[in-house]
């Protein structure tokens, strides 16, 4: 463990919204009076009929039930746009960035007010009404701001789906929500190159099947279009009012899906309801970040993954902030490209990825010390462990030794920051998520279940409730319980494992889980396993993570062929692109070996514990393995294990 603390910079400890004694005083309040807290803190949105009931929830596994804020109404597209109106509608909203850094646009309050009022009544010209899903599947452009607003704004429920999704990814996602209305793009850009969204939704849709796609124009790259079924958005756009009124939504009514990663085969649709959801993202947005009014506040990731729904969009905008939005890459044209978008408009706060600082660290110091970064105040980390020296390289060559660093831990599930420091009140130590936000009380349990004290090591599980915790998974709230409920009854089980020093910091280990994150991406083994074995020649396949010192973790895949079929070279690659194909580019092995045999136990199962040692090249500590039922696999396995 790294034991270096940086201390809160003293004009941070005088300025900043949260110092060390307020985080005290709040923190203790938010554990011993829940109630009291968030019945507070709920007021900083817009509502329309008032709560009453602040907090009604169970962890029982039998009944799990979440509800926040229940008989209060309330609509997220009026929180992050219409109340700003008076104050701020000639403010810039949105800043665009594109690929190419010559294209950018600047849309104001008012702007994003007739946009988003355009684009829902478009939906609601075809039909689209409160609870129906919507799904949406666009490259970084304002519209995928739009859209999701524009769902918010009508009681729709948005399913986004991530551009680098494959066809197939996309056909469960739109089958799994029911969804009969997708929004597209012609074709996506990013890194120069352009990405056929399109084209992909029409083959997802030889698979399932949708009433209406809304094409959106990108680049006006050549597309089919079905008649009947798709519109061009621009010519629907054109077609309505640019006026919209909003509708008024229970606290407890669904804002959207987001599929993600688990350690069973399926995607889950993570569900978010409204008004706790919004209240989350609001206060972490502004306190985790010290928002400030006229701040220029720019999240990196993109908006299909939970990073950007709470902090590229519902985050800030619900705080009238100037958010940015990138289309591009950090590396093109050149490694420079971070930087120069941040001298370019002049932004004051920056939320990346471990996986993206890595990259940039490789390319050296110089590409961004040409560059001024001035304006910056903050830089944020989020999506895997940073490793400390990505961070000390974070700290030292981008924010100049002057910046603080709030390393945010957080979850699909979890809506919102629920670990990581506050810049003004907890002093820092690199690769430690640092301390619980407010009304967050994480636990430490050991193997059999045991809470942990002082310090100490096992799994994480947050023991109460906070108001932008998923409320179940889109039709399937026994495997709600079942995942996230029934190893610690009463807990919420994050996934993750996590250590506690005796100065009470927190620091994430990864996941314990089949999950692993590549790239800052969730991904499920079985996910990779039943692509794999979707394959004509392949009979069985296991997938581990192993340490990359680029993605934080490598996908090393382990294949029994058909009876018959001969291992080659060829065929190794044809299942790296079998697998890009059936999930996505993301998800493509780093490894293949071909495994005759697996080690598994007596009773079938696959000792995964075995097989990640060997991928990680420690032959050493492979354990026990005389309960195997044939012990042999496993020297053929190191023998014949791949390069990587
Ligand atoms: C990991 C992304 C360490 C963790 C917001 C978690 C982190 C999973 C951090 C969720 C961090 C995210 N330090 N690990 N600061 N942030 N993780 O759902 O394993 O895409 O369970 O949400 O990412 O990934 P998800």
């Amino acid at each position: 463990m790294h034991k270096k603390i940086y201390e809160i910079p003293e004009d941070w400890a005088d300025h900043a919204l949260v110092s060390a004694e307020r985080y005290q005083r709040l923190y203790d309040f938010s554990f011993r009076d829940p109630e009291g807290f968030w019945s507070e803190q709920g007021r900083r949105i817009s509502w329309i009929a008032p709560y009453t009931i602040v907090k009604d929830t169970r962890f029982d596994p039998h009944k799990v039930s979440i509800k926040w804020f229940e008989d209060g109404t309330t609509n997220a597209a009026m929180n992050c746009i219409d109340r700003h109106l008076l104050t701020r509608g000639d403010q810039v909203a949105i800043i665009w960035e594109g690929d190419d850094p010559s294209q950018s646009r600047r849309i104001t309050y008012r702007e994003l007010y007739e946009e988003v009022s355009r684009f829902a009544n478009v939906l609601k010209k075809h039909g689209v009404r409160r609870g129906d899903r919507v799904t949406i599947y666009l490259p970084m452009i304002p519209e995928a701001a739009f859209a999701m607003l524009a769902c918010a704004r009508i009681g729709a429920i948005h399913s986004v789906v991530f551009g680098g999704f494959s066809p197939e990814a996309l056909a469960g996602r739109i089958e799994d929500a029911r969804s009969e209305v997708v929004i597209t793009a012609d074709e996506g850009v990013r890194g120069g190159k352009r990405i056929p969204l399109k084209e992909n939704v029409d083959k997802a849709l030889t698979r399932v099947s949708a009433k209406t796609v809304f094409v959106v124009t990108r680049t006006g790259g050549e597309i089919g279009m079905e008649k009947g079924r798709d519109f061009r958005y621009e010519e629907e756009r054109e077609s309505v009012s640019a006026h919209c009124p909003y509708a008024e939504m229970g606290a407890e009514d669904p804002l959207f899906i987001l599929y993600t990663s688990g350690s069973t085969g399926k995607p889950k649709g993570v569900l978010h309801t409204t008004g706790g959801y919004l209240v989350q993202a609001s206060i972490t947005h502004e306190l985790v970040f010290d928002y400030r009014d006229g701040d220029v506040y720019w999240c990196t990731a993109d908006v299909g993954w939970v990073t950007g729904h709470s902090y590229i969009v519902y985050g800030p905008l619900s705080n009238g902030a100037t958010t940015l939005m990138f289309e591009g890459v950090p590396n093109y044209p050149t490694v420079s490209r971070f930087w120069e978008v941040v001298d370019k408009h002049a932004v004051n706060t920056l939320y990346t990825a471990p996986t993206a600082i890595r990259a940039l660290m490789a390319a050296g110091e110089e590409p961004v010390k040409r560059t001024s970064r001035k304006t910056l105040r903050l830089l944020g980390s989020v999506g895997e462990p940073i490793n400390p020296e990505a961070w000390e390289w974070y700290h030292r060559v981008v924010g100049e030794g002057r910046l603080p660093i709030v390393d945010t831990w957080w979850q699909t599930e979890t809506g919102g920051v629920l670990i990581s420091p506050l810049p003004g009140a907890i002093a820092l130590k690199p690769g430690s998520a640092t301390k619980p936000f407010f009304g967050v009380v994480p636990e430490i349990v050991g193997p059999t279940g045991e809470v942990l004290h002082g310090a100490c090591e096992g799994n994480l599980v947050i023991a109460d409730s906070w108001p932008g915790q998923a409320r179940t998974l889109w039709g399937d709230h026994e495997r709600f319980a079942q995942t996230y409920f029934h190893a610690y009854p009463g807990k919420y089980f994050t996934g993750d494992g996590a250590r506690r020093d005796e100065d009470g910091y927190y620091w994430i280990t990864g996941r314990v889980d089949d999950v692993i994150n590549v790239s800052g991406h969730r991904l499920g083994t079985a996910e990779i396993e039943s692509a794999l074995v979707a394959h004509e020649l392949v009979s069985e396949a296991a997938v581990v993570g192993y340490p990359h010192d680029l993605k934080g973790q490598g996908i090393y895949a382990y294949v029994t062929l058909m009876q018959g079929v001969e291992p080659h070279d060829a065929l190794r690659k044809e299942l790296v692109s079998w697998v890009r194909r059936e999930i996505g580019p993301i998800a493509s092995p780093d490894a293949v070996q071909f495994a005759p045999g697996l080690p598994k136990t007596r009773s079938g199962k696959i000792m995964r514990r075995i097989l990640r040692k060997i991928a990680e090249g420690e032959f050493g500590t492979l354990g026990d393995t005389s309960t195997l039922a044939d012990p042999a696999v496993v020297g053929d396995l190191i023998k014949h294990r791949a390069e990587v």
